[in-house]
């Protein structure tokens, strides 16, 4: 199965692979894993104060439509709100890249990973919210 030649550019230069500090309050980490080819994905995200993502790092265990897929996520959800970075759609991914059916999943992985990492971030930010308080 040929590759689309955008797969196969962030196949080869990934944008903003690494890792941010999990126990950083202002990271959100997603882990997620496909149960269809056991590939591994964490995405993590570091939020401003006004709920703007300012920076985004990715991992991907996986095939080069995943790699892709997470790649072109952290360049999209940089600069977005949480609410905008949460309503990405995988088949946004899929037209972007122009995934053949058989790689849809790794779409669905990469939006998964990134609803994980808000949902990761917000909880973190409501269990130090009444520390806050208590100080204040
Ligand atoms: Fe796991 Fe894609 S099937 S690498
Ligand atoms: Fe399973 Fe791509 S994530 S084949």
């Amino acid at each position: 199965m040929a590759y689309s030649n955008k797969v196969i550019d962030h196949y080869n230069n990934p944008r903003n692979v690494g890792v941010l500090d999990k126990e950083d309050p202002t990271v959100g980490t997603g882990m997620v894993g496909a149960p269809a080819c056991g590939d591994v994905m964490r995405l993590q995200i570091k939020v401003s104060e006004d709920g703007v993502i300012q920076d985004a790092k990715f991992k991907t265990y996986g095939c080069g439509s995943a790699i892709a897929s997470s790649s072109l996520l952290t360049e999209w959800v940089k600069g977005k709100t949480l609410e905008e970075a949460a309503a990405i759609k995988n088949v946004e991914i899929v037209e972007e890249l122009a995934l053949p059916p058989v790689k849809i999943h790794c779409s669905v992985l990469a939006e998964s990973s990134v609803k994980a990492a808000i949902e990761d971030y917000k909880k973190k930010q409501a269990a130090i919210q009444p520390k806050v308080t208590e100080m204040a």
